[in-house]
């Protein structure tokens, strides 16, 4: 067994009424100056609780400002001005790229060292800065884990990893998640499911995170399409939203794979969101994968309905075919060339994904050169 080592917030808050809980809690607190990181969507509905907090004594600057995937470039200014403003405590409230922004901003506004020194996993040594995330969305678990991934100046993802990022508290209220549009919620949950798949099936998996990974895969694949056709069904955003904690849960201390591998360098060269671009290789990774090892890909189609085959292998590529309808009823067509992706950048993709050694090494079946090419061209 693999030694284990995971970090979770202190505090843990999930269910209706985590927003209102958040804002308790921090009157508890001797914070006085609040750093509010948020997207411009929500700075209307965040109104009242800006209110309450200044009627409270508590200074407040909200910042909107990132409004994509985050680059280092980005993250600077909006420490700026988080140093300008002297910020005694952060709170991320959003999707996930502005609760990665806020994750570094708390660590950095103290911190000694400077961004090269913390790229990378484990390099970032210190965080004195109060923090805590609250997701709108249902996909990234960024509010349970070390990570948080920027776009550097050559267009590369890259990840600062450490303990010190994950926040001090996390507050998930589904609630917040009820007015995500059905395409962001179908990428983003087909994102948390990924984390949870890419973890049960890694190289790395554990027998501890085996349980989130696996009833994560399950409740999402579950309620995912009720929560996309009907946004204000509750129970259904409550379970995604459980979901998406657990997939959360398991990237730190395991982490994902080839799918998320993959899945970047569309992220870089063509923009597609980082869920919608999961949701296009997942199935098309899972196949590759099942012809080397379909025992743990066995269990997840049993865990996501899928019908139980003669064998196991043909039980877990009926796994597949489940999954590739799953996403296409959730609404997103299962084409790379549909997304705008041209056939003749597919070597370069391939050499992009090939870069992403820290989570290739996960996965379960190698993946060369010629591999990632054959798994762009049948997701094309
Ligand atoms: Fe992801």
């Amino acid at each position: 067994m693999n030694l284990l080592n995971i970090s979770y917030p202190e505090k843990f808050v999930f269910g209706k009424g985590a927003l209102e809980k958040f804002k308790n809690d921090f009157f508890e607190t001797s914070f006085k100056r609040l750093f509010i990181l948020t997207i411009p969507e929500l700075q209307q509905q965040l109104e009242d609780l800006v209110l309450d907090l200044k009627q409270n004594g508590i200074t407040v600057l909200s910042d909107a400002s990132i409004i994509k995937e985050p680059s280092f470039a980005d993250f600077e200014e909006v420490l700026i001005k988080a140093k300008d403003f002297n910020a005694d405590s952060v709170v991320g409230i959003g999707g996930g790229s502005a609760l990665d922004t806020a994750k570094l901003i708390a660590a950095q506004l103290q911190n000694t060292q400077n961004l090269e020194e913390i790229k990378g996993n484990g390099n970032l040594k210190e965080r004195q800065t109060y923090l805590t995330c609250m997701p709108t969305t249902s996909g990234t678990g960024s509010e349970v884990s070390p990570n948080a991934l920027f776009v550097d100046e050559n267009g590369q993802k890259v990840g600062v990893i450490s303990p010190f990022l994950v926040p001090d508290a996390a507050y998930v209220d589904p609630k917040l998640t009820i007015s995500l549009p059905p395409s962001l919620t179908a990428a983003t949950g087909i994102d948390a499911l990924t984390h949870c798949l890419e973890a049960y099936t890694n190289k790395f998996s554990h027998p501890f995170v085996d349980l989130y990974a696996l009833e994560g895969v399950r409740l999402i694949s579950k309620y995912l399409l009720r929560a996309c056709t009907d946004g204000n069904d509750l129970e259904a955003r409550t379970q995604v939203a459980l979901g998406s904690v657990y997939g959360g849960m398991c990237l730190g201390p395991v982490n994902t794979a080839a799918v998320h591998a993959l899945s970047y360098p569309l992220g870089v060269q063509y923009h597609l969101p980082h869920g919608l671009s999961n949701a296009l290789l997942l199935p098309f990774v899972m196949e590759f994968n099942i012809e080397k090892e379909y025992g743990k890909y066995k269990e997840v189609a049993l865990a996501i309905g899928a019908e139980k085959g003669k064998t196991d292998k043909e039980t877990a590529l009926n796994g597949v075919k489940y999954m590739k309808e799953l996403i296409q009823k959730c609404g997103i067509e299962l084409s790379l060339q549909k997304a705008g992706v041209t056939k003749d950048s597919i070597p370069a993709l391939a050499t992009g994904a090939l870069k992403v050694q820290r989570l290739l090494k996960n996965n379960v079946r190698e993946v060369t050169q010629s591999d990632a090419e054959a798994i762009y061209k049948a997701a094309f």
